[in-house]
């Protein structure tokens, strides 16, 4: 049933797609392709990340990513994807007919059609801020400047540098690539919780940072570029733990995390209308994960979730479902008996069952902006 609905909504796009081809090219010739990109690149952290942490590497809370119940429900085995299945990139790039974006720590792995350099436990702000600022919690050492190395060493080996200096190299590899973005920030709050920085400045330094690097892959020749923004931290399980009782909003999440998280996306919106302004070529999108993954709260029924707040992988007690001292993976800790019916995998990251509806509210113009078929339109265009 899952492969079923899978298929539905592949084919969704798929119609949507030569539509678009249909309707925007009059003499339609049978040659034309119906997958608009050739490539993925991504970037972001635990929630786009395809594996390139690991147990040993990765985070220190949610630490046992290698083992199973991870991967349980798509791939049955630990594929280090921080959910029981695919993840929203899983399903964006299913829903683009292309494989699987494969971890660039896997060098093995073919790059054809593109490389995701997102890591779990990243940070938008580097790594040295946090360590001048003797912030270590939770903190993995890959920030969104270290994805982008790793990026460069594939450019550079393609010969592009960036649009100016060797246009020809940079095109043939931005041409037909989306550029994905996954959410980058959320750890950013997380590890300096408690600490002396503000969440001002750490909410000012991250945007400044990522706005920073959408420039830099601009200006190397990105046009086809989705932005995810940040989740809606305080309805995810593990930051109840971590809060008042009485700080609750009125559908039960955490409303200073809530809150924080929607004044980042806020200006993080600003930040990319100025980009646009200043890069007309470049195509945009908002994704809106925070209104996005609201709404499943809101409406878990709707969606078919029973729980919108346990997590299905735990410990197996309490309310949630959740310590943060045994966590998912952790020898004593197993999956609930029915995934799809939860929206919370693990107590920060969503079931296989809850990234698929987000990815299709991405896709399907609900969720993201201006719609994804805006930007399969402007790419049509460009042929
Ligand atoms: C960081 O910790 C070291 C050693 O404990 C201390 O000397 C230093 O002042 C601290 N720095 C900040 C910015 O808190
Ligand atoms: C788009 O996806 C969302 C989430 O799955 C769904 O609620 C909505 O009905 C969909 N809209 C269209 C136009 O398909």
């Amino acid at each position: 049933m899952v492969t079923e609905k899978g298929f539905h909504f592949q084919t969704h796009v798929i119609v949507l797609v030569f539509f678009l081809i249909s309707s925007s090219l009059a003499p339609c010739s049978s040659s034309v392709a119906a997958i608009p990109f050739k490539q993925i690149y991504a970037f972001g952290d635990s929630y786009t990340d395809t594996g390139n942490t690991r147990t040993s590497t990765g985070p220190t809370a949610f630490n046992y990513v290698s083992n199973p119940p991870y991967g349980i429900t798509y791939f049955h085995h630990s594929t280090n994807r921080y959910s029981d299945g695919r993840i929203v990139l899983d399903f964006v790039a299913e829903a683009l007919s292309l494989p699987l974006s494969p971890p660039y720590r896997i060098p093995t792995a073919d790059r054809a059609h593109g490389v995701n350099f997102a890591v779990a436990g990243a940070t938008a702000i580097r790594h040295g801020f946090f360590l001048k600022n003797n912030i270590t919690f939770n903190l993995v050492r890959e920030s969104l400047q270290t994805q982008l190395v790793w990026f460069d060493k594939i450019l550079e080996s393609k010969g592009c540098r960036d649009l100016k200096t060797t246009p020809a190299q940079c095109k043939a590899i931005f041409g037909d690539a989306l550029i994905w973005i996954g959410e980058i920030g959320a750890n950013d709050y997380t590890c300096s919780l408690g600490s002396t920085i503000s969440s001002d400045t750490i909410r000012t330094m991250a945007l400044n940072s990522l706005s920073g690097f959408l420039q830099v892959l601009i200006n190397k020749g990105a046009k086809y570029i989705v932005v995810q923004g940040l989740p809606p931290a305080g309805c995810l399980t593990y930051t109840f733990s971590l809060s008042s009782p009485e700080d609750r909003d009125e559908i039960g999440c955490v409303s200073t995390a809530n809150l924080r998280a929607a004044t980042h996306n806020k200006l993080l919106q600003i930040r990319l209308d100025g980009l646009r302004k200043q890069n007309p070529q470049a195509v945009i999108l908002y994704a809106d994960f925070y209104n996005s993954h609201l709404e499943l709260v809101r409406n878990p029924r709707k969606y078919g979730f029973k729980q919108q707040f346990r997590a299905c992988c735990g410990y197996g007690g309490g309310q949630y479902n959740f310590d943060v001292f045994n966590t998912c993976g952790a020898p004593s800790t197993g999956s609930c008996s029915d995934p799809p019916a939860y929206l919370n995998w693990d107590g920060a990251h969503l079931t296989e069952a809850a990234n698929r509806v987000l990815a299709d509210s991405f896709l399907n113009g609900t969720f993201c902006s201006p719609p994804f078929k805006y930007l399969l339109r402007r790419k049509l265009e460009e042929h």
